[in-house]
């Protein structure tokens, strides 16, 4: 039998580690989010979304959930993605925003390709069912809870 092997493949021992086991694990996910979430909460924009938000609890809640949907531990007891922003007006400009961040945070804490891809792909995924076309599809998550619109600042 003859096994044709890729050019990654031939160079490239294979891995089956899961993502989260690959990047190494708790302390990469726990360090590339303080660094991404230092930049969200410095930026003009961004940040407005998170006012009265404690940063080192959002920082737990991103590194649990990311944890989970990279095949790590199960622990993640917020909410899903879409039901946790349905009341924020996110425009594909934010989302695109957001992720340029994300990819500097993750070169900027030392994760090299082709990890860091593959991190960003999993985050990206999200954008269709985050990203709003107009602020009516926005709804509180509860009876009283507030549409959140930040407009771009200028
Ligand atoms: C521009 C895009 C985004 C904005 C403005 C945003 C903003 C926020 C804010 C303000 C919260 C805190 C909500 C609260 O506690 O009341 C939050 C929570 C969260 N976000 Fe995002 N987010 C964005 C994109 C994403 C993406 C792409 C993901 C998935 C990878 C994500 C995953 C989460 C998770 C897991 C929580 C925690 C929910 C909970 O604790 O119940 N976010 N986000």
């Amino acid at each position: 039998m003859v096994t044709i092997l890729s050019p990654d493949q031939a160079s490239e021992p294979r891995d089956d580690r899961s993502l989260y086991d690959q990047l190494g694990g708790h302390p990469t996910l726990a360090r590339v989010h303080r660094i991404f979430y230092d930049a969200i909460y410095a930026h003009a924009w961004l940040r407005q979304f998170f006012d009265g938000i404690d940063q080192k609890v959002i920082e737990d809640q991103q590194t649990d959930f990311m944890a989970m949907a990279m095949g790590g531990p199960d622990r993640y007891c917020g909410k899903f993605p879409v039901p946790a922003h349905k009341h924020m007006f996110i425009t594909d400009e934010l989302f695109e925003v957001r992720h340029v961040l994300l990819e500097r945070s993750l070169g900027d804490a030392g994760v090299a390709e082709p990890l860091r891809s593959r991190w960003l792909k999993i985050d990206g995924a999200f954008k269709t069912r985050l990203v709003k076309k107009s602020v009516d599809t926005c709804e509180g998550r509860f009876k009283t809870d507030p549409v959140v619109v930040v407009p771009k600042p200028t």
